[in-house]
């Protein structure tokens, strides 16, 4: 793959021809060799300047040389939530890699969704599976930008503005409005998408911790540009408003030659995470391992938080090691890529998922809360397992699909059932 450009938000200049980037002026009379240029905004024109983001494209045709979409009928598991929110903790076994040949636009589906996508707040969540790459199809989100979690198989992100390449434990963030198409490279792919609909994702504040720590802003990947000059046809579909609508180009969209700017896709691999934990005593709060986060209008408060359980030592003394039992004001969908999640012995496989929503109880499962209780506090690595979460302020709804799956687990209350009530004694 081509040189990558490096460091969070920063503001990047690429061409991927000599001279077809032009100086100085972003919109000049005459852009070198005739191209168009185009301005992506991600941000409000007016948005203060540590959050502006947008990014000049110098592109061959406008990206407005596009007929009237249509609704897209080809997928109609890709949707907001349509039954009622449910209160009960959820978890289901991973999706099947499909048996007719699927790509990424029709393997996606929602299982929940949560605020109000037309006015910029919340998220949805869809899992995907496919077995073929994305031919003359294009995709883009105007709904929010794509935070895409691979769990099995490599994913060939190309975009707009250049090529990402993610295996399972890169994530990606392709942003609001970004046409891109996927390629399975290596066989059937599965994994996980948060797409948010509120303020785009960022590092969090490091306070104490320090300048330095958890996902380090030198470690995210952007692409350089790459272009496909194709005249042929292609299909170019768009979520739009919970809706997915398509219509046919004459052409590749993917035609940006040169651009600059601070709104670019990227890429991060998970196991560069600069993981910070007690070396004392107690389990801090699973928020000293987010890796990227999306305010909402509260101050601390998450319209989206990522967070990762990456391989660690664990050391505390005369601690209670796993996740404690909790009730959250957030809601938590959990997502594992690899390994054992240390809170549950069985259950929650690779490919999986659990949504515990607003004020839902649940913790370790009993066998796991036994062993821990029984457990001689040595300092132990948690090794080759990665689980993360998609955290939000918002309730979580799940849709129809998810409610309804034969993948969705009957008897996950079991987890929680017969635990040995504790013994009080009076004098
Ligand atoms: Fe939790």
């Amino acid at each position: 793959m081509a040189d990558m450009l490096n460091g969070f938000g920063n503001h990047f200049s690429t061409e991927a021809i000599i001279g077809a980037l032009p100086v100085g002026c972003n919109s000049p009379q005459h852009v070198p060799f005739g191209l168009f240029a185009e301005q992506l905004s991600g941000t409000a024109f007016t948005a203060p300047r540590a959050d502006n983001k947008r990014s000049w494209f110098y592109r061959l045709r406008p990206s407005a040389c596009h007929s009237p979409y249509k609704p897209y009928n080809g997928n109609p598991l890709l949707r907001c939530s349509d039954v009622p929110a449910s209160p009960n903790r959820l978890r289901w076994d991973p999706l099947l890699i499909p048996d007719v040949p699927t790509d990424f636009i029709n393997g996606l589906v929602t299982y929940a969704s949560n605020g109000d996508v037309a006015v910029g707040t919340g998220i949805c969540i869809h899992l995907y599976v496919a077995n073929q790459s994305m031919i003359n199809r294009i995709f883009f989100n105007a709904d929010g930008e794509l935070l895409i979690v691979p769990q099995q198989g490599s994913l060939k992100l190309v975009t707009e503005m250049g090529v990402l390449h993610v295996d399972p434990l890169h994530i990606a963030v392709i942003p609001r409005g970004i046409r891109f198409r996927v390629e399975v490279l290596d066989g059937p792919v599965r994994g996980y998408v948060c797409e948010n609909h509120g303020a785009p994702f960022c590092l969090p504040e490091l306070g104490p911790i320090g300048s330095n720590g958890l996902a380090n802003q030198r470690d995210f990947e952007t692409p350089v540009a790459w272009f496909e000059d194709s005249d042929e046809p292609h299909e170019l579909i768009q979520k739009f408003q919970g809706r997915l609508w398509t219509t046919t180009l004459d052409h590749s969209p993917l035609d940006v030659v040169a651009w600059h700017g601070n709104l670019t896709p990227y890429r991060y691999d998970l196991r560069r995470f600069n993981t910070m934990n007690t070396v004392s005593y107690d389990h801090p709060d699973p928020s000293i391992f987010t890796v990227l986060t999306a305010p909402s209008d509260t101050a601390g408060t998450a319209n989206i938080d990522f967070v990762i359980f990456p391989p660690r030592w664990i050391v505390a003394e005369q601690t209670f090691r796993p996740p404690w039992f909790h009730r959250n004001v957030m809601s938590e969908f959990m997502g594992l890529i690899e390994g054992r999640y240390d809170a549950k012995s069985g259950g929650f496989a690779p490919g999986g998922a659990s949504l515990h929503n607003q004020m839902s109880s649940h913790g370790p499962d009993r066998s796991s809360y036994e062993s821990a209780i029984a457990a001689d506090l040595k300092p132990y690595k948690i090794i080759e397992s990665m689980a993360f979460m998609f955290e939000s302020r918002y309730v979580l709804c799940p849709t129809r699909y998810a409610m309804e799956s034969p993948l969705c687990q009957p008897d996950y209350d079991n987890c929680w059932s017969q635990f040995k009530k504790a013994r009080v004694t009076h004098d």
